[in-house]
C-alpha cells in the first residue's frame, strides 16, 4: 500500500502498548493541526506537510474502537423474547425454561457455516462504518463439539470477507445443553480442547445462576490454562456467585459484566491484572442495573468496554451508543471511556502492542469523526457522526 496522509485539526488517543488502569485511564495524548501519514501502519504524526497524497482534511481522529466482547456469529432473532421481557418476564427465567440461548442454539445448529457467514457479515459492516476496527467473536450457540467448531470456522470465513480484525473465543460453556449435566458436558469440551486450539487461544465460560457453577468453572478453566488458553469469564451478571473472584484467582485476562460484584470483589479486581469488561448496552437492553465502573476505576482497576452484541440480552452493536452509556450510566469520563474502548479492550484481546492507539508503528486503525470534540461523541448517541473508519490503512466510508 502506498503511503498516504490525512490532515486533522485534532487527534485524541491513549498511548502505549499496555493497559492503563485507574486514574491513568484519564490521560490522553492530544495533537493539533497534524498530518497522520500511513500505509497499513501509522508512519508519522507530524506538523510538516508530507510528500504524499493528502486524502482528506478532517476535524477529529481517535483510535478505532476495539469491541472486545460480542457473540458474533449467531443466527436468527429473538424478538418475541424481547417483547416478553418488556412485559415483565426475566432473562434468567426464559433461559431456565429452555428458551433464550437455547433458542439461538437450535437456529445455529440448523444453519450451515455459510448461513452463519452471510447472516453476520452485515452486522460487522455496520460496526466498521461506526468506527469499530476489531471485534471479538465467540462460539457458544452450538453447545456440542461439532456445532461449536462450525461457529469458529464461520468466524474464520468471515475474516476473509471483512477488513475488521477478528479475535475468536471458544465459549462452549455458554449454557448447559439440554439432557446433559454440567460435569458431563464440560468434560466433553475439555477433552476436545486440542480441536478448538486450532481456531482460538481464548476460552470463556458463563458462570451464573442458570449457567455454570464456580466449582465446575474452576477445574474447567484450570484445564484450559494448562492447555495453553487464555481465560475469560462471564461473571456475576445475574447473581453474585463469586465468578469474578475466581477469575482473579486463576489469572483470567478478563471478567465481564460484573453487575452484582461486591466491594470485596472490586478490591480484588483492582489489585489484579484481570480486566473488568463493562457492557452497559446489555444493562440498558435488559433494563437491569449498571456495573460499578466508577468504583472500579477509582479503586485502580483496568476497565475495558465492549458491546456484548448478541440476539438475546443485547441487540445493540453501535459503539457510539455504548460510549454514550459509559458516560451517562457508568459515569466514566469521555477520556476514560475512550481508553476503555480502545487501548484497554485491545489489551484484553492481546493486540495492544499493535492496536488500540493512534501512534507511530501501530496499525493504521482509526476513526475520522464529523464532530470536533471527544465530548461530542457520547453527547450524540446513534447519530451519524463517523465520517470514515480506517482499518489497516483502508478507508471504510460511512455511506
Ligand atoms: O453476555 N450472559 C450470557 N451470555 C450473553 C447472552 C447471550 C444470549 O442471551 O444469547 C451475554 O449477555
Ligand atoms: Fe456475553
Amino acid at each position: 500500500m502506498k503511503p498516504r496522509a490525512i490532515f486533522t485539526k485534532k487527534v485524541v488517543t491513549p498511548t502505549g502498548k499496555n493497559y492503563r488502569r485507574g486514574k491513568d485511564m484519564n490521560s490522553l495524548a492530544m495533537y493539533e493541526d497534524v498530518y497522520i501519514v500511513y500505509d497499513e501502519k501509522i508512519l508519522d504524526i507530524t506538523k510538516e506537510a508530507p510528500g504524499v497524497n493528502v486524502q482528506a482534511q478532517v476535524n477529529l481522529v481517535t483510535p478505532g474502537f476495539v469491541d472486545c466482547h460480542t457473540h458474533i456469529p449467531f443466527y436468527g432473532f429473538r424478538s418475541k423474547e424481547f417483547i416478553m421481557r418488556s412485559q415483565g418476564a426475566k432473562y434468567v427465567d426464559i433461559l431456565k425454561a429452555g428458551g433464550g440461548i437455547h433458542y439461538t442454539v437450535s437456529k445455529v445448529r440448523e444453519a450451515s457455516e455459510n448461513d452463519l457467514v452471510d447472516f453476520n457479515v452485515p452486522f460487522i459492516r455496520e460496526m466498521m462504518k461506526r468506527g469499530v476496527t476489531r471485534i471479538e467473536g465467540k462460539s457458544g450457540y452450538g453447545l456440542d463439539v461439532e456445532n461449536e467448531l462450525k461457529q469458529l470456522k464461520a468466524l474464520k470465513k468471515i475474516k476473509e470477507k471483512v477488513s475488521v480484525g477478528i479475535t475468536p473465543t471458544f465459549l462452549g460453556a455458554h449454557a448447559v445443553p439440554k439432557g446433559k449435566s454440567q460435569e458431563e458436558y464440560l468434560n466433553e469440551l475439555a477433552e476436545s480442547f486440542d480441536k478448538f486450539k486450532d481456531y482460538t487461544n481464548f476460552v470463556d465460560i458463563f458462570v451464573d445462576d442458570g449457567a455454570y457453577s464456580v466449582e465446575n468453572a474452576r477445574w474447567y478453566l484450570k484445564k484450559a490454562k494448562e492447555d495453553g488458553f487464555k481465560i475469560r469469564l462471564h461473571a456475576d451478571e445475574i447473581a453474585r456467585t463469586g465468578a469474578a473472584a475466581l477469575g482473579v484467582e486463576l489469572g483470567a485476562v478478563s471478567v465481564d459484566h460484573l453487575l452484582k460484584i461486591t466491594e470485596e470483589d472490586i478490591k480484588l479486581i483492582a489489585s489484579s491484572e484481570t480486566v473488568a469488561v463493562m457492557m452497559p448496552s446489555t444493562s440498558f437492553y435488559l433494563g437491569e442495573e449498571y456495573a460499578p465502573a466508577r468504583k472500579l476505576i477509582d479503586s485502580g482497576a483496568i476497565v475495558a468496554l465492549g458491546s456484548d452484541f448478541n440476539p438475546g440480552s443485547n441487540a445493540i452493536n453501535d459503539p457510539t451508543f455504548v460510549f454514550h452509556l459509559a458516560v451517562s450510566k457508568l459515569k466514566m469520563t469521555p477520556e476514560e471511556a475512550l481508553t476503555a474502548f480502545t487501548l484497554n479492550s485491545a489489551y484484553v484481546l492481546g493486540v495492544s502492542e499493535s492496536e488500540g492507539s493512534v501512534e507511530v508503528g501501530k496499525s493504521a486503525n482509526f476513526v475520522v469523526w464529523k464532530v470536533k470534540e471527544l465530548e461530542d461523541i457520547p453527547y450524540l448517541p446513534s447519530h451519524d457522526v463517523v465520517d470514515f473508519t480506517v482499518i489497516k490503512g483502508e478507508m471504510i466510508k460511512n455511506s
